[in-house]
């Protein structure tokens, strides 16, 4: 898909002045971004097929792939959303407003362009005070897919979205960094048991806590794949080549692409620094040992290193549970189908 009409955007500092503005944009159908407690999203009434429509242009982003709609309250899943299954409501009341997205059956409210053509929706109320102020000052539900270019690493500050996305929105809400730094995580309620098509801020310990059997979507199974499009895709990648190593393996993995003049960067977790970087490692960024700070610094750790030009960025592995479940998706993903 070729961008070619540019328009002007507007970064506002997102505050209430800022909020009424956005609103005003979201209200007249144009794209507003906009902080949550995950990722940055861009925004747009989910109801207004054009206004749909232009999320898809900017970003570039596949037509068959659904968007999030986002409300303030959780009874307004019921405009967009059929069949509720109490453990919906149940769901809703532990773990809303937050990371955790609900696919249910849509209504006929719902365009088939906010779904990517799926008779299912799904549905968030995110935490962040902004985006809650935002969809309540809208008087509308917000689609909102994470305000990157499409198969880029998601955005967890404001300029993050002026990187990818400035002259294609009409307005870019700044309010920081965002605290969770990965996605929601999106639960389907339209089979049983219900599955995670993809883990996120809500981990399985917690959905399972709350609601006993929960399964996760296996990628490589390319019929469970069919239920989550957004799954398809190389994504969350930066430019450079990124290869994932077991921690044991780093050193000598370095080394090896060291003797091919590879220009490097790597990603360890603190106290394991290289001992004596060579000079083709560009930068080596220390991650955090918590696994919710590392998700936080995840995707500006991925951006800093591409624009500092690497080839390669070595990532040594994480433990996969908890919110180490989401990073290591995103990971694998940013390697891209060869990725391990
Ligand atoms: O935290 C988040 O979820 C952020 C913020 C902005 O809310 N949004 C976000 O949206 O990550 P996006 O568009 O980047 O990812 C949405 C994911 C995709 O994997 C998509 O395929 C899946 O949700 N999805 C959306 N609607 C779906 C549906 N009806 N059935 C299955 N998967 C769906
Ligand atoms: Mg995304």
């Amino acid at each position: 898909m070729n961008y070619n009409h540019r328009v002007r955007t507007e970064i506002l500092r997102a505050d209430d002045p800022g909020i009424v503005r956005a609103a005003e944009v979201i209200r007249s159908g144009g794209l507003v971004a906009f902080p949550t407690e995950t990722v940055y999203g861009l925004g747009a009434d989910a109801l207004n097929e054009d206004a749909v429509r232009k999320v898809f242009i900017a970003k570039e982003r596949p037509r068959d792939d659904p968007l999030i709609v986002h409300i303030a309250r959780a009874q307004q899943l019921a405009l967009l959303a059929r069949h509720i299954p109490p453990r919906a409501w149940n769901l809703a009341e532990r773990f809303w407003p937050g990371p955790l997205t609900l696919v249910l059956p849509k209504t006929e409210r719902v365009p088939a362009v906010t779904t990517g053509g799926l008779d299912t929706v799904a549905v968030r109320a995110p935490a962040h005070p902004v985006a809650k102020k935002l969809i309540e000052r809208s008087g509308c539900p917000i689609a909102a897919p994470s305000a990157n270019r499409f198969g880029r690493p998601s955005p967890t500050t404001a300029q993050h979205v002026v990187e990818d996305l400035d002259g294609r929105i009409d307005l870019i809400l700044d309010g920081g960094p965002t605290a969770i730094g990965v996605e929601s995580t999106v639960l389907d309620l339209t089979q049983e048991p219900p599955m995670i098509l993809r883990p996120g801020g809500v981990t399985l310990e917690e959905l399972q806590e709350v609601m006993g059997e929960v399964r996760l979507l296996n990628s490589s199974d390319s019929e469970a794949a069919k239920r989550s499009p957004g799954t398809r895709w190389r994504h969350y990648a930066p430019r450079a080549k990124l290869i994932l190593a077991e921690p044991a393996e780093l050193e000598k993995i370095v080394t090896r692409l060291q003797e091919r003049g590879q220009r490097i960067g790597v990603m360890v977790r603190q106290g394991r620094l290289l001992c004596s970087p060579a000079p083709s490692v560009l930068s080596v960024i220390p991650m955090p040992s918590a696994l919710s700070e590392y998700a936080r610094r995840l995707f500006a750790a991925l951006r800093e290193l591409d624009a500092q030009g690497v080839d390669v960025i070595v990532v040594e592995k994480i433990e996969e549970r908890g919110l180490g479940r989401a990073i290591m998706d995103r990971l694998r993903r940013a390697g891209g189908p060869e990725g391990t």
